[in-house]
C-alpha cells in the first residue's frame, strides 16, 4: 500500500518538540504524534535533549526554523518564562512555561498545567476543588503551580508539607499575597481531607518510600489520593492509599491534559482525547491499561 501523504515527512512537514533534561522517557511524542496522525496533520512531534545553559538557544533556534510550537519539561519551565517574546494570561499567572507557539507575535509563552490538573481531579478523581479540604505535599515546581491553582480554586483549607518546610512557607506566604482570602497552613492536617495530591517526586523510582507520614496522617482520614507520578502506575503511596479506602488516581490524566490544550495552541483544533490517552497508556505501560 503506498503510504499516504500525511505518513510522509517531507518539505510541508510542520514541527513540534519537547525540550527537557533529561528527556528520553517523555511520552509526549507518541501522545503527540497519534494525535496529528488521528487529524491527518503532516505534523511530527520530537524530543530533544536541551541542557538548561543551552535552552535561550534552543528556543531561537525553533522560532528560526518555523517550528510550530515546543513544550518544556524539567528542568525548564521556570527559565523560560524570561526567553519568550509574549507571556500569556496563564504564563503570567503560574509563573511558569511548559509551551510555546511561534507566529507573527514572536515566541508566545503559556502554561497548561495548572489547568490540566483540576481537569484531571475532576475527570478521575470526581473531585470537585471549591470548597474542599486538601493536603498537598511537594513545594518544587510541580507542587507551587499546584498550591497556587489549588488556591485559585477556591479550596476551603489548604495544608502544604514538604521535606525541605522553609519551601512551604515561602509558597504559603506567596498563596496568601495573591488570594488573601485563602486559609493555607504548613504541616499535616489534625482533621479529614477531601483530597491528598503528590507534588513530590518521591515514587518515581520504584523502591521509593511514600512521601505521606502516616504517623502524622492516617489515609483512613483522606477521601480520595492523586498522585502526579505516573510512572509507576501505582506508587507506594497510592497503594496504601487504595488499602485505605481511598479513591485514587495516578498523574496520566494531568500528562493527558497538559499536551491536549498544547495540542489546540499549536494546531487551532480540538485535540482527539481518546487517540492521545491510549497512545500514552501503550507507551508508558506497554499496552492498554483500565
Ligand atoms: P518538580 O519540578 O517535579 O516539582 P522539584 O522542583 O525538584 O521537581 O521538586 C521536587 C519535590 O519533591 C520537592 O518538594 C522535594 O522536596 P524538597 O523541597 O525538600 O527538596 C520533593 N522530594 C524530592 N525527593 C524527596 C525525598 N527523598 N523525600 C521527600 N521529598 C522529596
Amino acid at each position: 500500500m503506498p503510504p499516504s501523504e500525511n505518513n510522509v515527512i517531507n518539505a510541508a512537514t510542520r514541527l513540534c518538540a519537547v525540550f527537557g533534561s533529561p528527556v528520553r522517557h517523555s511520552a509526549s511524542p507518541a501522545m503527540q504524534n497519534a494525535a496529528f496522525a488521528a487529524l491527518a496533520l503532516n505534523w511530527r512531534y520530537v524530543a530533544c535533549e536541551v541542557d538548561p545553559k543551552n535552552l535561550r538557544e534552543a528556543i531561537a533556534g525553533a522560532k528560526a526554523m518555523n517550528f510550530a510550537g515546543i513544550n518544556l519539561t524539567v528542568p525548564h519551565k521556570l527559565l523560560a518564562v524570561d526567553m519568550v517574546d509574549v507571556l500569556d494570561a496563564s504564563a503570567k499567572k503560574w509563573g511558569a512555561v511548559n509551551t510555546i507557539l511561534f507566529s507573527e507575535q514572536g515566541a508566545t509563552g503559556f502554561n497548561t498545567d495548572a489547568d490540566a490538573i483540576v481537569t484531571s481531579l475532576r475527570e478521575d478523581l470526581k473531585v470537585e476543588l471549591r470548597g474542599a479540604r486538601v493536603l498537598l505535599l511537594g513545594a518544587g515546581g510541580a507542587g507551587r503551580t499546584a498550591a497556587l491553582k489549588l488556591a485559585a480554586e477556591n479550596v476551603a483549607e489548604l495544608f502544604l508539607v514538604n521535606r525541605t518546610p522553609s519551601k512551604a512557607e515561602e509558597i504559603a506566604g506567596e498563596i496568601k499575597r495573591q488570594f488573601p482570602g485563602a486559609n493555607v497552613a504548613v504541616g499535616y492536617p489534625r482533621e479529614d481531607m477531601d483530597l491528598v495530591l503528590n507534588a513530590t517526586s518521591l515514587g518515581l523510582k520504584p523502591a521509593d518510600p511514600s512521601p505521606l507520614d502516616e504517623n502524622l496522617f492516617s489515609l483512613k482520614r483522606a477521601r480520595a489520593v492523586y498522585d502526579m507520578i505516573y510512572r509507576p502506575a501505582e506508587t507506594a503511596l497510592l497503594a496504601a492509599a487504595k488499602q485505605a479506602g481511598c479513591r485514587t488516581a495516578n498523574g496520566l490524566g494531568m500528562l493527558l491534559h497538559q499536551g491536549a490544550k498544547a495540542f489546540e495552541i499549536w494546531t487551532g483544533q480540538a485535540a482527539p482525547l481518546d487517540v492521545m490517552r491510549r497512545a500514552l497508556v501503550e507507551n508508558i505501560y506497554g499496552g492498554p491499561k483500565s
